[in-house]
């Protein structure tokens, strides 16, 4: 019987976040800069290797495994790793297979994801304004996105809408989200900004909506009811009386969710990062490659774990920010 993975703040991790590429077709603007630079192939884990790290983790009791990037999808072959993946359903070892997405490429490959086990997709989307779409992706389209939603509901998949809350930006998009969303019967989730990437501090700041105000505003049109039920990962959820729709928060700055913290990532060249907020790390790509047995990758992971932090330094409250960290928000999937 292999040993549950126990960090040292008695917390069990059951839900692995893999990012399988640090490119993306948009540049949302709180996530890349402009120009950014990406990995050559050749430092990426290969699919192979993708599947053994996954495997390895759901032997140790992950239960929840996310696909994220930069975008998923983009990934030649990607299919290929999320057939193989199936197989971990199938044994009833994983209890959920998803990812998150900007939606670009789910016309194409909502199916296939479906017959993969698939059921339940996160979409990335801050405006279903077509300019300020393409503002804040700095080139995507919306209609290619919208047509992904579409083609996604229609094989049955589940969608959960992640909208980053922005001041100034989409305030104004409160209640057209939640009614778009309600009339596709789509939960949705809001997202403070956090403080990651190259921006300086300042832009952070003025970007920065609280999801109490949010909330409160949205309890001046609807009826809130806090749900206890959760979907494994950091968001709390309040049911809208008049819709029956989900809303769920994520709220690290306003309402630190890091007690309950059951996750770990790891980057596309595989990287552990075992706190989304801070900068330690440990590379797992060499005891994976180094050795055809998994018991160094193992150890290598159970090492990684017992330094989990206890969580992020994240805080505006000074009007300033503390905690800002370099690190992009695509190299490590969110
Ligand atoms: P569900 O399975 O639907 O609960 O998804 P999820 O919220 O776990 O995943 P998703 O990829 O949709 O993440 C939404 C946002 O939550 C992203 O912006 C993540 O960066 C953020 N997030 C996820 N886990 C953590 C965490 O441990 N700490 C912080 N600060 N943010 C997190
Ligand atoms: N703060 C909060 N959320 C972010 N995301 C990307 N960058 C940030 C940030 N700085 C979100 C994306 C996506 C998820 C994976 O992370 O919008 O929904
Ligand atoms: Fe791409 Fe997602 Fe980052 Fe936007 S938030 S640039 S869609 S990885």
């Amino acid at each position: 019987m292999t040993t549950p993975l126990i960090d040292p703040f008695q917390r069990a991790i059951s839900y692995l976040r893999v990012s399988v590429t640090d490119r993306c077709d948009f540049r949302c603007v709180y996530c890349m800069s402009e120009n950014m630079t990406f990995l050559p192939k050749k430092e990426l884990l290969t699919l192979e290797e993708l599947d053994r790290m996954c495997s390895t983790f759901v032997r140790l009791g992950v239960q929840k495994l996310r696909i994220t990037g930069g975008e998923p999808l983009v990934r030649r072959d990607i299919m290929t790793f999320f057939r193989s993946m199936k197989r971990h359903l199938d044994s009833g070892a994983l209890k959920e297979l998803t990812l998150t997405t900007n939606g670009s490429q789910l016309e194409r490959f909502a199916q296939e994801l479906y017959d993969c086990g698939v059921r339940r997709v996160n979409i990335s989307l801050d405006t279903i304004d077509e300019q300020k779409f393409a503002d804040i992706t700095r080139w995507g389209r919306l209609p290619q996105v919208m047509r992904g939603i579409e083609k996604a509901l229609e094989v049955g998949l589940k969608i959960k809408l992640n909208a980053v809350a922005l001041k100034g930006f989409n305030e104004d998009e409160l209640f057209t989200l939640a009614e778009f969303c309600a009339a596709r019967d789509m939960d949705m989730t809001w997202i403070e900004v956090m403080p990651m990437g190259d921006l300086g501090n300042e832009d952070r700041l003025d970007q920065y909506w609280s999801l109490d105000d949010l909330r409160a505003r949205l309890a001046e049109r609807y009826t809130l009811s806090d749900l206890a039920e959760s979907t494994g990962g950091p968001a709390r959820y309040v049911r809208l009386e008049e819709t029956g729709q989900k809303i769920g928060f994520i709220t690290p700055l306003t309402h630190n969710f890091c007690e309950s913290c059951n996750r770990v990532r790891i980057t596309c060249t595989g990287e552990i990062y075992t706190c989304l907020g801070q900068e330690g790390m440990s590379d797992l790509r060499a005891p994976l490659r180094g050795s055809e047995s998994d018991v160094p990758l193992e150890n290598a992971i159970r090492d990684a774990i017992a330094l989990k932090p206890k969580g992020h330094d994240f805080d505006y409250s000074r009007q300033e920010v503390a905690g800002q960290m370099t690190r992009h928000m695509s190299h490590t999937g969110g």
